[in-house]
């Protein structure tokens, strides 16, 4: 077997649009309360992108903060991928849109639909290319502008979502000094498609008059069964990135932030506590590909992650959909 080059991160970054939308905005046309959704979910605000700021914008700006931290130029980049179930079009893929964005003349790009699990995946496809010397520098980015997809007429919905990127810098190990990728690991259950799924708009039941209006190019759930779904891939997933490693090892979970009790239910299931767990569902709610990146992105910048310690990273969604990936930082 040809030689493995040890994958690191060089760095990190995040962007969230400045709009913020409390609970309270929602109760003013919906029959809903901030102490429904803060006590059912833990969100308190999120963010909704600015008219005309598209997913790109957001992950160009994730990306230059990823560049900043890590010493490097856009044109050192040799391949963007964006994780992300809102493009800005069908096409392009929005990571051609960033690779522009950025200035990166250098990088082949293109997205991947992992849904809530599009940044592991792009962090994974990164990781394979870095790790066969395809690639020596990868920006992966997950970002979303889920205000744009959500029925503001369900109340059972469009509560969770807001508006973000996350992005971070994949290189050798030798170059990023930190951030080992150690274990990664994607999963999928296409059975369950219509657990979490936009119907309209695609090959499957392209637009119509009639369809728009039925609102069927929005976000729909089935929410009781995502929740049951999401607990044991959560406790399941973080198992099995710990596995053999010793309690005192662990530095950091950064779990996808898709509703407080779910993180809580799966933490209650393997017997753990909050103290070493990233959450800031409260702020931003659920910004599916790019929950996991800003989280990180946070935990870096807070000076959260000891070095040495191991960092697990957890996700999963539309699809169906799971990814977790253990990191030595
Ligand atoms: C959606 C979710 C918050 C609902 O919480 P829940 O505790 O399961 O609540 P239920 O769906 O059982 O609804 C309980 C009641 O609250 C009502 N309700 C739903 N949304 C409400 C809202 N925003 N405000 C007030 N009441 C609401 C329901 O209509 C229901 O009323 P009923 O008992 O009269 O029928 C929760 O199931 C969840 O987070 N699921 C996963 C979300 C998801 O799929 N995320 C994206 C994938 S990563």
């Amino acid at each position: 077997m040809s030689s493995r080059i040890q994958v690191g991160i060089a760095g990190t970054g995040s962007y969230l649009p400045e709009r913020v939308v409390p609970n309270a905005w929602f109760a003013e046309f919906l029959d809903t309360s901030d102490e429904w959704i803060a006590q059912r979910t833990g969100i308190r605000e999120r963010r909704f992108a600015a008219e005309g700021q598209a997913t790109s914008d957001l992950s160009a700006e994730a990306g230059r903060r990823a560049l900043e931290m890590a010493g490097l130029e856009p044109e050192d980049l040799d391949l963007v991928i964006v994780g992300t179930l809102t493009p800005d079009y069908l096409l392009p893929s929005t990571a051609c849109l960033v690779q522009d964005k950025l200035g990166a003349k250098n990088a082949g790009a293109f997205d991947c639909n992992a849904a809530c699990t599009g940044f592991l995946t792009a962090l994974h496809t990164a990781e394979a290319f870095v790790a066969s010397g395809r690639a020596k520098r990868v920006l992966a980015i997950g970002a979303e502008t889920l205000s744009r997809f959500i029925d503001k007429e369900e109340r059972g919905s469009c509560i969770l979502f807001g508006d973000g990127a996350g992005a971070a810098i994949v290189t050798s190990l030798e170059e990023a000094g930190r951030g080992e990728i150690l274990r990664t690991k994607l999963g999928a259950d296409g059975s369950g498609f219509d657990f979490i799924h936009m119907p309209g708009g695609g090959s499957a039941e392209p637009p119509t008059h009639e369809s728009v209006e039925a609102g069927r190019h929005y976000i729909r759930l089935r929410g009781r069964e995502v929740f049951r779904f999401a607990v044991s891939h959560m406790s399941e997933l973080i198992q099995e990135m710990l596995e053999g490693r010793g309690e005192d090892e662990l530095g950091l979970i950064v779990p996808h932030q898709v509703n407080k009790r779910i993180i809580d239910a799966a933490l209650e299931r393997i017997g753990m506590t909050e103290e070493k767990v990233v959450i800031n569902i409260q702020n931003y709610a659920n910004t599916s590909a790019a929950t996991v990146p800003i989280a990180l992105d946070e935990a870096v910048r807070q000076g959260r992650i000891e070095k040495g310690k191991l960092v697990v990273l957890v996700a999963f969604g539309a699809g169906l959909t799971w990814g977790a990936s253990l990191l030595r930082w």
